[in-house]
């Protein structure tokens, strides 16, 4: 008898989601998906697992995908990718993420406790950190976030914390840094046409799908001047959240709140200085102004992560990354004829 239980992935469609939903497969747990596909990809989801198309906020499906997936009455476990992700969106829309993100996430909560899903592992962010003022950043700085998305994540984590203490329920909150990169077989990767994050964008140029690439703020103070961030690769990232549900299960009683980065950063110009020596050539930067709220530095300290979970990075490697990175969107052009 498999002592793994069956998990739901909402937002399993999505860039982030599709390699949880890899990792989880690849390891051996039975996985089911919930996802709108608003920004998310049947291709992403491979063959196999079943897509619920809904909404996450939708008890009655929820009620049927547990019944049909062997989950509730204490049994099952649900990661939470499922969600909206544009700061700048969130500055001009914050209704859209105060629905989709938290009153949604509400729901979602809602259907497990009532069903008795006892495990749920969030998607959370840095940006519940605001601008922090000291850089390696810890679970314990301050959480005093500077735009609705990331006020909208973590008014997610207040609630998870007070359900935990009222329910038979534990949680893990992880608080991701820079995503990027994409599986190491190309099986799945980052498909969002459109995407603002620097690997991605920087890929995508040296493909010739983009002119150049913006470099936002040059007067930083990091060593050259251009914003400094944490890069996890996402299939790092992926196994975090496996690990993480094992320790729900171990420890019933137990939540948890982790950073997930390196704790080391890179610059925006040594990322496409990295971009440039894969590829062999040497993308266009556009030097802009900063953009609003943008930290000089923002790294991790994942001194807990590693502390509680056996978590061992394999793709640490900038270099990696971009391999990876660049070698989905080549997949991506072929898959999209473009
Ligand atoms: N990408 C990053 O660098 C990053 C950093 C920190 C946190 N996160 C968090 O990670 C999670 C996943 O991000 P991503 O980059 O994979 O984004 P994504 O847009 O690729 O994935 C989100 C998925 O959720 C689905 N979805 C959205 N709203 C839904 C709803 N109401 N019901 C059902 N499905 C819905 C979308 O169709 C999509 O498949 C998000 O919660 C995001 O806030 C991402």
């Amino acid at each position: 008898m498999s002592d793994k239980l069956p998990v739901l992935v909402t937002g399993g469609a999505g860039y982030i989601g599709s390699h949880a939903v890899l990792a989880l497969k690849d390891a051996g747990w039975p996985v089911a998906v919930i996802d709108n596909l608003t920004t998310g990809f049947r291709f992403a989801i491979p063959e196999g697992v079943p897509l619920y198309e809904g909404d996450i906020e939708d008890g009655e499906l929820l009620a049927r995908i547990f019944a049909e997936q062997g989950m509730g009455n204490g049994i099952g476990a649900i990661m939470h990718f499922a969600g909206s992700i544009i700061v700048p969106e969130s500055v001009e829309n914050p209704l859209k993420y105060y629905h989709n993100n938290t009153a949604k996430s509400r729901a979602l909560v809602e259907a497990a406790v009532k069903a008795g899903v006892p495990h749920f592992i969030f998607s959370s962010t840095a940006a519940t950190y605001g601008v922090p003022e000291v850089s390696p950043v810890t679970e314990d700085s301050p959480r005093s976030p500077i735009n609705p998305y990331g006020m909208s994540k973590l008014m997610t984590e207040i609630m998870l914390a007070d359900v935990s203490r009222a329910h038979p329920f534990n949680y893990c909150a992880l608080r991701y840094f820079n995503v990027a990169g994409a599986d190491p077989q190309a099986r799945t990767g980052q498909s969002t046409a459109g995407a603002t994050h620097l690997i991605k964008v920087a890929v995508e140029a040296a493909l010739g799908k983009r002119g150049h690439v913006a470099v936002f703020g040059t007067d930083f103070d990091t060593p050259d001047g251009t914003g400094v961030r944490d890069y996890i690769h996402v299939s790092d990232l992926a196994n975090a959240h496996v690990l993480a549900l094992a320790a729900l299960i171990e420890n019933p009683g137990q939540s948890l709140t982790m950073n997930c980065g390196y704790g080391r950063g890179f610059s925006v110009l040594e990322v496409l200085d990295a971009v440039d020596r894969v590829t062999n050539q040497t993308i266009e930067r556009r030097m802009e102004g900063r953009r609003a709220g943008d930290p000089d530095s923002l790294i991790s300290d994942n001194s807990r992560i590693k502390a509680t979970l056996p978590w061992v990075p394999r793709y640490a490697d900038l270099p990696t990354i971009v391999e990876h990175a660049l070698a989905w969107e080549r997949k991506l052009t072929g898959l999209r004829g473009e």
